[in-house]
């Protein structure tokens, strides 16, 4: 038999010599390989765990046992799960602690949600504490593990407090995902010489200086751990320039640098730091606040005919946390549907080409015989 590897998730159907009888079956669903390491033949199972661990896309994945038998954990150096009765699934985050900050709403609760789907235990930090109880609830009400701590990342006794009680309730630290912004600072962040010095120093305080204070104190438990991973959230706002939201973009573009540092600084002790710059994800924050005509305006600049989500984000983010970017750090990861990749004048050659294609139509058939 040879083993079919979705070619959408793939690409390279075939280079991973999955040509082993009777050992892979491919899902109906999501056209994933799946492996049951019990029924390989035990001069093949190195093969097998090799094939899985180099996937690039994840698209193989090992279970321990056959549907139906108890739960083994195998251990080599492949991707293997033990079945979990809901199906077979690569949790790969299995074993971690984590701390998301700003994880009440938006983009962090889509983080936090996925970390914990992938096995993590999540500790949900937001200055809005009913929103961090709501979020870990929620996590705790699909079978996850998580605990809330109301913090405000800018005040450094409570980031302290929070890398405490995460120690102290899981045990230490192995992800940590700074998320949190000053985002209700935005719309009074305006052009340089109309901003409010207010604005800017308290935009930096939390967006820069409290990613500073959450990155050293995680640091530290994760030296203790002898190794971890780090993603700050930044904003493709941090790598363009704008008419306005002057304090928050030099905060993100500052973040990336930290992150640059951070990576530099701490790789050699096995803790990998990388910064995640979204385009426009549409948040209920942003929901509330984006006027269709700005909707549309923004949509005009992306390559991609849809709006980010928060959880595209938290795939990315998950991605960079597990062992699957085991290699990459000190990397500024743009995910933008596009907003970011094509020359300035995109928009208006894309759409001075839509006029052209549509008058040829016109006129063709104007002068079609009838
Ligand atoms: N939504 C987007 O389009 C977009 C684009 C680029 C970057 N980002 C970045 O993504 C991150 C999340 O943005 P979002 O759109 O999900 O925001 P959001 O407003 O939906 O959620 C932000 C959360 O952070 C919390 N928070 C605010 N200040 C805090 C503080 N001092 N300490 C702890 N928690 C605090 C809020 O209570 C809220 O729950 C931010 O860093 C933002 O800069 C978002």
């Amino acid at each position: 038999m040879r083993v079919i590897v979705d070619e959408n998730l793939c690409g390279t159907t075939g280079q991973c010599v999955l040509t082993l009888p009777s050992v892979f079956h491919q899902r109906e669903a999501d056209g994933i390989a799946v492996v049951c390491l019990a029924t390989v033949p035990e001069e093949l199972r190195e093969a097998v765990l090799l094939a899985a661990s180099q996937c690039p896309v994840a698209a193989i994945r090992i279970v321990a046992t056959a549907p139906g038998e108890p739960a083994v954990q195998a251990t080599g150096p492949g991707r293997v799960t033990s079945n979990d009765g809901m199906g077979e699934t690569m949790r790969r985050l299995e074993g971690k602690v984590g701390v998301v900050t700003g994880a009440g709403a938006g983009i962090g609760k889509a983080c936090a949600e996925a970390m914990a789907r992938e096995g993590a235990r999540v500790v949900v930090a937001d200055i809005d504490a009913a929103s961090a109880a709501a979020c870990a609830a929620h996590i705790c009400s699909h079978s996850g593990e998580a605990l809330a701590v109301g913090t405000d990342i800018a005040d450094e006794g409570d980031v302290a407090v929070l890398f405490e009680t995460t120690a102290r309730h899981f045990g230490g630290l192995d992800l940590l995902v700074n998320n949190a912004s000053a985002m209700q600072l935005t719309p009074r962040d305006r052009a340089i010489l109309d901003l409010d010095l207010t604005v800017w120093d308290q935009t930096l305080a939390t967006n820069l200086r409290g990613t500073l204070l959450c990155c050293r104190r995680g640091i530290e438990y994760m030296l203790a751990r002898g190794g971890g991973v780090i993603v700050n959230m930044s904003s493709c706002q941090g790598l363009s320039g704008d008419t306005a939201q002057t304090a928050y973009a030099a905060s993100k573009a500052a973040m990336n640098m930290l992150s640059l540092s951070l990576a530099t600084q701490y790789g050699h002790a096995a803790i990998r730091c990388n910064a995640v710059a979204p385009g426009l994800v549409m948040t209920e924050r942003l929901a509330a606040k984006l006027d269709d005509a700005m909707q549309r305006h923004l949509m005009r600049h992306q390559l991609l005919p849809r709006v980010g989500c928060p959880n595209d984000v938290a795939a990315l983010v998950v991605f960079l946390l597990s062992d699957d970017a085991a290699f990459i750090t000190g990397q500024v990861i743009c995910i933008d549907g596009g907003m970011l990749a094509h020359v300035p004048t995109y928009a208006d050659g894309g759409n001075v080409r839509r006029k052209q294609a549509a008058d040829s139509a016109v006129e063709s058939s104007a002068t079609r015989p009838v």
